[in-house]
């Protein structure tokens, strides 16, 4: 008898977490050496690819997240097409929100519209508790088949309070995110009670995530770089590290991200996280710097560089992989994949890092 065969089968989510806990993906997190930076890319698994949208054009957002076998196939699609080391949960920063029975839309061309934005204390109550498994079932249910099915980590995520509220306050997309700020400043006290409601939420749903079996997560915060350092540490950071504190006993690697958060990289990287992602603004070393050692970098070629000719895509991420250094870096853009990039570029950027070897020290053209 083939002595493998005779092993007693482990039982599914040990067979799955210890099947990946070498995975480079996981390795870099932490900060540990790898052979090779492991690559993947934050809207991975919309917009571009063509399998999504032929899925797309049957099913809208919500539907397509209600659904575990629809969510499998969107989440899967671009780790076959594209060779990324990881697999990010087909889902939306609103889906919690929404399962908590707030008005919402997702607006093509536009992004989330909120029906009833939440302007003052008498809409906090609208806001109740998140629990994932009677709310959002769909969610865990669809993890759990992804990590029987794939060979690469599985990263699951939710919002980050600020950009929750951003939406919820400004009733949708903002550029300024006034009424937030105007908040922010002029009733901070409602501000804070706002975000720790939704890093309860954010919590929860993360909890949940891990607990079926995602491998890391991560916390996308997309719109806090509009605010200024002093506001960040008093209004935004105390319901951020409750979140990164409320993930601990899990053991999971943990990613912060924010766009546009230069000013606010060194009070991020104390807020609890394994990895910080930085966006393509400050070189990723210089962001280092700023950072301290203590939290692995994620990022950060600018999403727009793909649309350049291949040499400019291939020069640009060989600088950021030599900024980067070898160890605890794990290569993705600045932020999301745009719909218009050829899904080919991306396939050969994640050729391109997995074929370099980045020594220590390697000079960086400056
Ligand atoms: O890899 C993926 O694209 C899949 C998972 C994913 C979606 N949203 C699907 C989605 C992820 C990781 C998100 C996160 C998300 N959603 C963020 C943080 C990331 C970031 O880009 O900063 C934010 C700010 C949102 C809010 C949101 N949802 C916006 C701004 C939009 C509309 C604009 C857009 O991206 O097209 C959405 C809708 C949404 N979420 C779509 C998808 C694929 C488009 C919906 C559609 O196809 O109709």
């Amino acid at each position: 008898m083939n002595p493998v065969t005779a092993v007693p089968p482990l039982a599914p989510a040990l067979q799955d977490a210890s099947r990946l806990a070498d995975a480079p993906l996981l390795r870099a997190f932490r900060g540990l050496p790898v052979e090779r930076t492991p690559v993947w890319f934050m809207r991975q698994a919309g917009r571009s690819l063509s399998e999504y949208r032929a899925i797309r054009s049957r099913a809208n957002l919500f539907e397509i997240s209600r659904s575990p076998d629809l969510t499998a196939e969107v989440t899967m699609a671009p780790v076959d097409r594209l060779g990324v080391d990881a697999a990010i949960l087909f889902s939306d920063i609103t889906v919690p929100l929404a399962a908590i029975g707030i008005g919402l839309e997702i607006v093509p061309g536009v992004g989330p519209v909120i029906a009833e934005p939440v302007r003052g204390w008498s809409d906090l109550p609208r806001l109740r508790p998140f629990e994932p498994d009677q709310d959002a079932p769909y969610v865990a249910d669809a993890v759990r088949l992804l990590v029987r099915a794939l060979d690469v980590p599985l990263i699951g995520f939710a919002g980050g309070p600020f950009t929750l509220a951003s939406y919820l306050i400004e009733g949708g997309p903002s550029k300024t995110h006034a009424r937030t700020r105007a908040m922010m400043y002029g009733d901070p006290h409602l501000f804070r009670e706002l975000l720790d409601i939704l890093a309860g939420v954010a919590l929860a749903s993360l909890r949940s995530q891990v607990l079926a079996g995602a491998a890391a997560i991560q916390l996308f915060e997309s719109w806090v770089g509009v605010i200024d350092p002093v506001s960040y540490r008093r209004q935004v950071l105390p319901a951020t590290t409750r979140i990164f504190d409320g993930l601990r006993d899990l053991d999971v690697p943990t990613v912060y991200f924010g766009v546009g958060t230069g000013e606010l990289l060194a009070l991020m990287g104390t807020a609890g996280s394994d990895v910080v992602g930085v966006d393509w603004r400050v070189p990723i070393d210089a962001a280092r710097a700023r950072l301290g050692r203590h939290v692995a970098v994620q990022g950060n070629l600018d999403p727009v560089a793909c649309l350049a000719p291949w040499p400019v895509v291939r020069e640009r991420a060989i600088d950021v992989l030599l900024r980067a250094g070898p160890t605890g870096h794990v290569f993705n853009l600045g932020h999301g994949v745009l719909p218009e990039t050829d899904p080919e570029i991306l396939r050969r950027i994640v050729d391109l890092v997995h074929e370099c070897r980045v020594e220590p020290g390697a000079a960086v053209a400056s």
